[in-house]
């Protein structure tokens, strides 16, 4: 990894991580980049920091070391965001120089003595303050709380016009040599906006609220570039991952897009009798399916997934009068990911008694996930013929349900 320039006076310092679960949670099969920058003025800033996922930042100061950069030229240390992603590397950057101050928000300033015993040489700030490095540059600085944490910020500089907005507007995928948008092909940039939806639903979910004010303070300033602390740097067209973010918002509440995610488990095979006749179904009224199967599939996938759909199917067996322990699990996670709205049918089979689809309608409502369920369709052990022919016609009806919704969607401001 080598440093680049973003624009005039900044510079991006960046190192991959892989193999590894994101906040000990989320697979990254693509893996995702951590992006520092530095900005140049009379005095010189870093914004954020690089480090391998044990907090040792060799690869931040590698990077120092390529470009020339003397660790005791930094005069600020401008934290957006106490994640340890990002901040990780402050334990041994400040037994290496004393000599500079950190910048940070008033939330901030508690979690850098939490994670780090750091208490000294801070200046917290709020929206609408800023810094001179000189030379004509100045920082500033605007709170954007929940995106990811309640202390981030985003950090501005006035005179390139380039937004550093930490974990907003960032997406996982590795990155080698072409960080910038204006040097990828359409391809590249599928593939990175895939990459932006398994962060999205998997990291910010949660949080689109905070996600949507922090995209309205974003519009009224005069954003050229965005440099975020994930993936790729915008410089060519900002307004597209803007608008992305603003999609990947809306879809929480949905509609989202014509497509349906089909989370499905099976004790003995009974319930997965349904899956491949409700799979032809769907496909056949022309929506694109997304087929996951519990406990087998990373929830992180799933998520991905639904978090693209407007129709969700469900299938399940009983399992001890309740849900299908996997089931629930995964139903609860997407109900705190705020995964609302959406149309969906439950099939499945039970023994001698059922109870899985009372226990669905308690979480749905507990989470207030509003999910509009068509008529569950259950069978006593296997399903008879009679039993596929509901579920084909159940699963043709939530088609043509999640087509209407998507067509009859509101267009965004
Ligand atoms: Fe990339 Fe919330 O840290």
């Amino acid at each position: 990894m080598h440093t680049t320039q973003v624009t005039e006076g900044i510079y991006r310092l960046s190192a991959n991580a892989q193999d590894m679960l994101f906040e000990g949670i989320w697979p990254i099969p693509n893996g995702v980049s951590m992006n520092s920058y530095i900005v140049k003025g009379e005095k010189i800033a870093i914004i954020d920091g690089v480090c391998g996922w044990d907090g040792v930042p060799e690869t931040l100061y590698a990077q120092f070391d390529s470009m020339g950069l003397d660790i005791n030229d930094i005069d600020y240390v401008i934290v957006n965001h106490l994640e340890p992603d990002h901040s990780g590397w402050l334990e041994t950057f400040k037994t290496m120089r004393s000599e500079f101050q950190i910048i940070t928000s008033e939330k901030g300033k508690p979690l850098l003595e939490a994670f780090y015993g750091i208490t000294e040489n801070i200046r917290t700030v709020k929206t609408g303050d800023s810094v001179d490095l000189g030379d004509g540059r100045v920082l500033a600085f605007a709170e954007i709380p929940n995106v990811h944490w309640p202390e981030t910020m985003a950090t501005f500089d006035t005179k390139s016009g380039t937004l550093f907005p930490c974990d907003a507007f960032g997406s996982f995928g590795k990155i080698g040599d072409a960080p910038y948008d204006d040097q990828l092909t359409d391809e590249d940039l599928a593939f990175f906006e895939k990459e932006a939806v398994r962060y999205y639903s998997n990291i910010v979910a949660a949080f689109c609220l905070p996600v949507q004010k922090a995209i309205q303070a974003v519009e009224s300033l005069p954003v050229k570039i965005i440099a975020p602390g994930h993936g790729l740097v915008w410089r060519k067209n900002p307004k597209k991952i803007i608008d992305d973010y603003k999609r990947y918002a809306s879809y929480s509440k949905g509609p989202a897009k014509a497509e349906v995610t089909f989370i499905w488990g099976s004790m003995y095979g009974n319930t997965q009798q349904g899956v491949e006749p409700v799979i032809k179904a769907l496909e056949e009224e022309g929506v694109k399916v997304h087929v996951h199967q519990v406990p087998e599939s990373p929830l992180g996938d799933i998520l991905a997934s639904i978090w693209n759909s407007t129709g969700v199917v469900l299938g399940m067996p009983t399992y001890e009068y309740k849900m299908f322990p996997p089931m629930y699990m995964v139903l609860d996670e997407l109900g705190k990911k705020r995964v609302l709205n959406r149309k969906a049918f439950r099939f499945g089979s039970y023994g001698w008694s059922g109870g899985a689809q009372k226990e669905l309608e308690t979480l749905n409502a507990h989470l207030k996930m509003h999910w509009d369920f068509l008529e569950p369709h259950e069978f006593k052990g296997r399903p008879t013929d009679t039993d596929i022919d509901i579920l084909v016609d159940r699963a043709r009806q939530l088609a043509r349900d999640v087509k209407e919704m998507v067509a009859n969607a509101p267009a965004l401001d």
